[in-house]
């Protein structure tokens, strides 16, 4: 039994997240942390929103809400949308909270201990017409790494290239469209990346089992052009984490906040202990999890995040965490993902463009948008969203298989036998054929789940719930039951035995249907297979069931195209900015 501490990348506050925001980091996160569970790991599952920055200013302006209540109340609808999308995060936290607020500033003081902070007297933009200094995302423009027209002044989602506002080319603000954009001076804090870029580069090269994908971002920033940039962690806003050193004033930081990519990760650590503060215990409880001097060096960290969000993770976090000189545990492995496309674009907040989480669960139930999700993360490449392939996904996996499946079963063994597993006969050759195929696929199916292989492991269920398929059409318990009723009897209770053993297995992607199943068939636990073979015995006859209802409705072509139409524009009211 290992401890894994698991962390999803901590979404926006701005509005709720579209599908590809969830199946970018949230969903693979919490079908791995169910997966760990049901292996008898001991895991700390982990996220919250990133409330601070421009895009929660900007968004509670546009609400016309001061920004704690807003953000109170965008926090209450994403937290609501999580559970109804069934992620078992430990805890959800905020960014705003008083315990990222005490270990931001905290981290600070101890970075500038270390004198890895240095204060520099900066040139910032200015907008007379809005009448604020505007960092980050308040200014948009050209970006002047790959050409991009919609960079925003933190980051270029185009080219991932982590940019400073005044780099941008023909910069405007993004509160008013002015251009008639000032440079003033401003005093910033700046987080000496460089002097760290060393000791990054070797940790990263000895994080040999990461994906190419995570290294080749990171080593890129540190091996392009100049090297590691330092980096502001300071801004000229109201909203945010007070600068502070430790619980001291920071003086000539008077009235600035923390840059919110400096307090967000800082969050996977301080919502631990809101998680640990929320059950009432002490802080023992969640250093055991952080600090490698108070238990938490047999802990294995595994973050999720967007493409986007790998430079953060692994340059800029790990030089806080590096740089504090405090035994904070550094990440073990990043999980990254590509893009999920909309109907051949790209998912979009902004625009409004896309399938919302509110309103993907009016149209589908959670499970059917996890498994489609999951069957199609966007692992090693880009992946495309289209209702065409929703339907097919969903018709041919879920209802034609799964579905069915469990349907013929119940059903033929209660107008045969009743609700009750059946006692007679025993298992033959083909119980014996088919569970070792299953097994097959089962350890294959674990090995794709360690691995984080996602897209893989779903393809290892769906080739077990088939395998069932297949075993049934050929037994065709309904075909002998008049001359063998025995021969018929063994079969209903192998298949099922097969009904429990995916209840447990499916547990990870589809949590609201397993849990359907394990109540159908009256089961206490869901214990994770062992063999096929044992697992397949383990429901003995006489034990009773209840026929569930029918677990997914096949998708028409009418609800597909009305989808399509409903879902073809902008969002109308989206709660975001
Ligand atoms: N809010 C960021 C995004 O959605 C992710 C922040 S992850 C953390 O891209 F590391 F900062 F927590
Ligand atoms: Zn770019």
């Amino acid at each position: 039994m290992e401890r894994i501490l698991i962390t999803s990348a901590i979404p926006y506050i701005n509005g709720i997240k579209h599908l590809g925001n969830l199946v970018g980091s949230q969903l693979p996160s919490d079908v791995y942390a169910r997966y760990m569970r049901a292996r008898g790991h001991e895991v700390m599952h982990i996220c919250a929103t990133d409330a601070h920055g421009p895009p929660a200013e900007i968004a509670a302006q546009k609400a016309g809400k001061p920004v704690a209540a807003y953000c109170a109340e965008m926090w209450a609808v994403q937290k609501d949308l999580s559970d109804r999308f069934g992620l078992g995060f430990d805890h959800f936290g905020r960014s705003s909270s008083q315990r990222n607020h005490s270990l931001t500033q905290h981290f600070a003081g101890q970075l500038a201990a270390a004198g890895l902070i240095r204060a520099v007297s900066e040139r910032q933009v200015y907008s007379p017409t809005d009448g604020r200094f505007l960092p980050d995302r308040y200014i948009e423009g050209t970006c002047p790494n790959c050409g991009y027209e919609s960079a925003r002044g933190d980051q270029c989602e185009n080219c991932t290239k982590q940019l400073e506002p005044t780099e941008l080319i023909d910069p405007r603000s993004a509160i008013s469209g002015a251009t008639d954009l000032e440079v003033r001076e401003t005093t910033h804090l700046y987080l000496r990346q460089s002097a760290m870029a060393e000791r990054l580069e070797h940790w990263i090269q000895t994080r040999t089992d990461w994906p190419i994908l995570t290294t080749s971002i990171a080593l890129k920033w540190l091996r392009d052009g100049d090297g590691l940039q330092d980096r502001g962690i300071t801004r000229d806003l109201d909203w945010g984490i007070p600068v502070k050193k430790g619980t001291e004033p920071w003086p000539g930081m008077e009235g600035k906040v923390f840059y919110v990519w400096f307090d967000a990760p800082i969050e996977y650590i301080a919502a631990t202990a809101e998680w640990a503060d929320a059950t009432g215990q002490d802080d023992a409880a969640w250093l055991r999890w952080w600090r490698t001097d108070r238990g938490a060096e047999d802990v294995r960290y595994v973050q999720f995040m967007g493409k986007d969000n790998v430079p953060f993770h692994t340059l800029s976090f790990p030089v806080t965490i590096l740089g504090s000189g405090e035994p904070w545990k550094l990440v073990d492995y990043i999980k990254a993902f590509n893009y999920l496309t909309y109907q051949g674009g790209q998912f979009s907040t902004s625009q409004g463009r896309g399938v919302f989480m509110d309103q993907a669960l009016e149209v589908q139930p959670a499970d059917v948008w996890r498994w489609w999700l999951m069957a199609n993360v966007p692992e090693s490449s880009d992946s495309a969203f289209t209702w065409e392939a929703f339907q097919q996904g969903v018709n041919k996996d879920l209802s034609a298989v799964l579905g069915n499946f469990v349907s013929r079963v119940t059903k033929f063994c209660r107008a045969r036998f009743g609700e009750v597993v059946p006692e007679g006969g025993a298992y033959g050759p083909a119980e014996a054929e088919a569970s070792a195929a299953i097994d097959t696929r089962l350890r294959a199916y674990e090995a794709a789940m360690e691995a984080m292989e996602f897209r893989k492991a779903a393809g290892e269920l769906r080739a077990i719930w088939v395998l069932g398929n297949e075993y049934l059409q050929t037994a065709a318990p309904w075909a002998v039951f008049k001359a063998d009723p025995d021969r018929s009897a063994a079969i209903l209770r192998f298949a099922l035995n097969l009904i429990a053993l995916y209840a447990a297995i499916s547990a990870p992607f589809l949590p609201f249907t397993a849990q359907k199943l394990q109540t159908a068939l009256n089961l206490e636990t869901q214990r994770w297979p062992g063999t096929a073979a044992d697992a397949l015995a383990e429901l003995a006859g006489g034990h009773s069931f209840q026929v569930p209802d029918n677990l997914f409705a096949k998708i028409t072509d009418d609800e597909r195209d009305a989808w399509q139409a409903r879902f073809a524009g902008k969002r109308a009211e989206a709660g975001a900015a």
